[in-house]
């Protein structure tokens, strides 16, 4: 389903892929967002960075070692030097076709049959922001392809929101994208709220060692959506849903649907 509107009928946590299928595929490949999309997972998660010529490209680190077989920071090669590296062996011989995809050749692949949480990495933030700064970029192309309600743009860098806040000002639009911050350290729930309020966010993605059953209440009781990362052992998972999360990002959507399933049978 590629709606965010019509996910949030569903009366179950959303099951979010992290980077794909990332348990048995390359992270952040074709590869892995189909094997995603083929187990129906409701959202895939991806990172994305800009290359030296400042295309948006989705690629987790800041560097291509461990992913592919080339050396040094994206932002230092072209988006055609990248495009010749694999950046699927390193996992697995079968993948070797594999290639670093653009933001755009990944959502026009996926446009109406998933959701996405598009994560800007913080390292791409430029101060001052240039009229092609990444969070841009992504607003533009999303706006493009239509897809405002099948995105979700997350960040560790929140300051990334207030700058699309301002551009669709600017555009004299009201905000269309759903925002989330992403929280790595422990925050006070009072602050977790603020965080969120400040931002305008949609919903907030806490690391899932922050994550208690009083954070869920309090941040639902505030209308705010609470989507913790990464989680891909069982009993964690099934206390989670318990306490009432609006989904959950797993390396392992397969295994989470089978939580869900199960927990939903003894109901
Ligand atoms: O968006 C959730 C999660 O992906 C954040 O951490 O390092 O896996 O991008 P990371
Ligand atoms: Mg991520």
């Amino acid at each position: 389903m590629e709606s965010i509107n019509l996910l949030e009928h569903k009366k179950r946590p959303w099951v979010v892929a992290h980077r794909g299928y990332r348990g048995k595929f390359p992270e952040n490949t074709l590869a892995a967002f189909e094997a995603a999309i083929d187990v129906e997972a409701d959202m895939i998660e991806l990172d994305v960075c800009l290359t030296s010529d400042r295309v948006p490209v989705v690629i987790h680190d800041e560097t291509l070692d461990r992913t592919t077989d080339g050396k040094g920071l994206v932002s230092e090669h072209s988006l055609s030097d990248l495009k010749k590296l694999d950046a699927g062996s390193w996992f697995s011989a079968e993948f070797r076709n594999e290639n670093i995809p653009t933001l755009e050749e990944l959502l026009q692949k996926i446009r109406g049959r998933i959701t996405v949480n598009i994560e800007i990495k913080l390292e791409s933030f430029e101060a001052p922001a240039p009229p092609d700064s990444i969070e841009i970029q992504v607003c533009k192309l999303v706006e493009k392809l239509g897809m405002t309600d099948s995105v979700i743009i997350s960040s560790f860098e929140h300051l990334f929101f207030a700058r699309i806040q301002r551009w669709y000002r600017a555009q004299k639009k009201s905000t269309a994208l759903r925002m989330a911050p992403l929280q790595g350290s422990p925050l006070a729930e009072e602050f977790a709220v603020a965080l969120c309020k400040r931002n305008k966010a949609y919903s907030y993605h806490p690391d899932e060692s922050l994550v208690t059953h009083s954070l869920i209440q309090t941040l639902k009781a505030d209308g705010l959506r609470i989507f913790p990362y990464t989680i891909n052992d069982e009993k964690r998972m099934e206390k989670l849903i318990k306490w009432g999360v609006s989904g959950i990002i797993s390396d392992e959507p397969e295994r989470l649907w089978k939580v869900i399933r199960e927990q939903r049978s003894l109901e």
